[in-house]
């Protein structure tokens, strides 16, 4: 009796054993993953991450009723398969409406100290009102919204289950805004290559795009640097003489800011086109050969953006580079579908 108990303690302990060897480090929560080498994520107190209010935040997310009429969601204009962006260069809203700029990728959105593309507005919950209310996009009012909601009896079991409170503007700007937190996108070749040490998850050329992107001969990791591909500045980068938008200045009304927009992520740009906040630029080979022309003269243009001479071997090169940011994972990831 002794012996077998003894047997029995001892293939436990290697049982376990086994299991701390083999098995993956336990993922906190597997609807909000952060890749090696992404910064933690800092919640607002009362609006911590919970399963509950990621949902109920996917399900208004995906959902026309946030419209006048019906008709579009917020994932009409950011779409999964885009890295949460669109195809056109400007969005249309209900009925139709032409917005005037182009809609950017919400991937690694959590990250951004500001939104919209003047950074006009400080905190994702506040954002989240601006298309609810433009009339080139919803055209709607969220108080009329929470009253929609509150009569479905699903987003009242929700928002009761998530908030313990009824659907109001406050459960759905902090429901969507903790799914817009989850969009984190770190898995691309770039991050497998740097990050994870994989060395053969990069090519040769985009080896040597990478070089080039990081270099002073192209000056494009001094705007698009960090992590994110950004660094949040307001840049021009010298597409117009003259702006039909005035970008920045719209929100400061100072000239030193007219036609500053801020500086994009690059990650997942392969699938983000058409690019610039109208949408005028259609491929990465035109935006290479826009930033190797050295741009127009506005009198606001960055200093950094110069002719830059390159080959047409270091123009492929700089596209496969930009093309490594693709992150498969987090383009095909099923969560995020509706
Ligand atoms: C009709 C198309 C459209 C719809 C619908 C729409 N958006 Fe957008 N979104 C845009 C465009 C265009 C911009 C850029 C606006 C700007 O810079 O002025 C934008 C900007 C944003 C930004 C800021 C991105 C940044 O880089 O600062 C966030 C976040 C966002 N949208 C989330 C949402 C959410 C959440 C919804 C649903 C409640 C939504 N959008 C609905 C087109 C749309
Ligand atoms: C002075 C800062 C600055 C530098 C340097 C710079 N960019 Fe940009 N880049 C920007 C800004 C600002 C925009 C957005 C302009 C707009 O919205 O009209 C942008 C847009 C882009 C876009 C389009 C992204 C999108 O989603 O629309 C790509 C691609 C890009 N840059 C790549 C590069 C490459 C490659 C280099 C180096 C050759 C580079 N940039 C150098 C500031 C810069």
């Amino acid at each position: 009796m002794k012996q077998w108990i003894f047997i029995l303690l001892l293939s436990i302990t290697f049982l376990q054993a086994c299991k701390k060897d083999t098995e993956p480090p336990e993922v906190e929560n597997p609807l909000l993953y952060i890749p090696p080498g992404f910064p933690p994520l800092n919640f607002e107190i009362g609006n911590e991450f919970t399963p509950q209010r990621w949902e109920l935040g996917k399900k208004l997310f995906f959902d026309p009723i946030m419209s006048r009429d019906s008709t579009i969601s917020c994932s009409s204009c950011h779409l999964p398969e885009f890295a949460f962006s669109d195809i056109k260069a400007v969005s249309e809203g209900v009925g139709g409406a032409l917005g005037t700029r182009n809609s950017p990728s919400l991937a690694n959105i959590a990250y951004h100290p500001y939104f919209t593309r003047e950074g006009a507005v400080g905190t994702m919950e506040g954002q989240i009102l601006i298309p609810i209310q433009e009339h080139n996009e919803f055209d709607h009012n969220i108080v009329l919204i929470a009253q929609k909601l509150q009569q479905n009896e699903d987003y009242v079991q929700m928002s009761r289950s998530a908030y313990n409170r009824m659907p109001d503007p406050f459960v759905i700007t902090r429901s969507i805004s903790t799914f817009e937190r989850s969009m984190i996108s770190g898995e691309s070749p770039y991050d497998k290559y740097q990050v994870q040490n994989i060395n053969n998850a990069l090519t040769d050329s985009q080896i040597r795009g990478m070089t080039l992107f990081f270099s002073n001969q192209t000056n494009c990791s001094s705007c698009h640097g960090g992590f994110n591909f950004t660094n949040y500045a307001f840049q021009n980068n010298g597409l117009y003489d003259t702006y039909n938008d005035i970008g920045r200045m719209r929100f400061t009304n100072n000239m030193a800011d007219n036609a500053l927009f801020k500086v994009p992520s690059l990650r997942n740009v392969e699938v983000t086109a058409p690019y610039m906040h109208d949408g005028s630029i259609n491929t990465l080979e035109a935006v290479i050969e826009h930033y190797n022309s050295g741009g127009s003269s506005f009198f606001n243009k960055s200093e950094l953006i110069q002719p830059l001479n390159l080959t047409n071997g270091q123009k492929t090169d700089l596209i496969n580079f930009l093309k490594s940011l693709t992150d498969e994972e987090f383009l095909n990831e099923e969560k995020f579908r509706e």
